[in-house]
């Protein structure tokens, strides 16, 4: 059962738009999640009508977090990936915050997963400097030094053999070329290797829907640092924007 501690989360992706209420005592999806394809093109307004709908759905009056595929200071995206370009510069907050009742919160998506996997998931008893790392059509990354997250680490573009890391790691690049569980937990693997020549993290946890099946693939992956599967798996990213929202730290 929800609990009374209540909090809306929004995590909006290239292919989809989800949203659930969120139980934020026990970390848990508090209704079902509701997918809205994501409007092509993915611009400011036309994502802001399916948040405005989506809240009205949940009846939800409430402060609202969102997360977004971009890097987030002060509420303005600074990069856009998978999503349209003209985001680039806008005010999320108060594109956003037009089209609902309550406040709103906003943050990378991939930070979004980080905060929930940090405060309910796989890094909870975790110490010193977690890494999370989303693998879906691109790869996000959550950084944390004693459960605070460093906001905006976009270190699924590090260079990898002269390629952006996500266009030859991301979980999208096993569809696109067409790689075995085993070729594609070699690209995991190049990319851990570069990563862990720059990093020395306490724990990696992997997310992204492949995070799911990480038993066909994690076993594969030679890594120095100790890996688990993240816990909360397609609910990580509404979680933490509930949880960042309820938080209020404005990142
Ligand atoms: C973006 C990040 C985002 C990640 C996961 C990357 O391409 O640069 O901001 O967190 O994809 O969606």
């Amino acid at each position: 059962m929800a609990g009374s501690n209540l909090g809306l989360g929004i995590d909006i992706g290239g292919s989809g738009i989800k949203g659930a209420l969120v139980d934020l005592d026990a970390g848990v999806l508090a209704s079902d999640r509701m997918r809205i394809e994501t409007p092509r093109p993915a611009t400011p307004a036309a994502v802001g009508d399916v948040v405005g709908h989506l809240v009205e759905r949940f009846d939800w009056t409430g402060e609202v977090g969102l997360t977004l595929p971009a890097v987030i200071t002060d509420g303005i995206a600074r990069t856009a990936a998978n999503i349209d370009p003209s985001w680039i510069g806008a005010d999320v907050r108060s594109v956003l915050g037009r089209k609902v009742p309550g406040p709103v919160e906003v943050l990378n998506d991939a930070d979004a997963a980080g905060l929930a996997e940090v405060r309910y998931g796989a890094a909870r008893d975790a110490t010193g400097v977690v890494l999370v790392l989303t693998f879906g059509t691109g790869i996000g990354s959550a950084l944390f030094v004693g459960g605070r997250l460093v906001p905006n680490t976009e270190l699924g573009h590090i260079e990898v053999g002269g390629a952006d890391g996500e266009d030859v790691a991301a979980a999208s690049v096993k569809e696109r070329d067409q790689l075995s569980w085993e070729q594609w937990a070699g690209r995991v693997q190049q990319y851990l290797e570069r990563l862990e020549r720059f990093l020395w993290p306490d724990l990696i946890v992997v997310g992204g829907g492949v995070s799911k099946r990480a038993d066909k693939w994690l076993p594969l992956v030679r890594h120095r640092t100790p890996v688990v599967a993240a816990q909360l798996q397609n609910a990580a990213g509404i979680v933490g924007a509930a949880l960042a929202a309820a938080e209020d730290r404005g990142y």
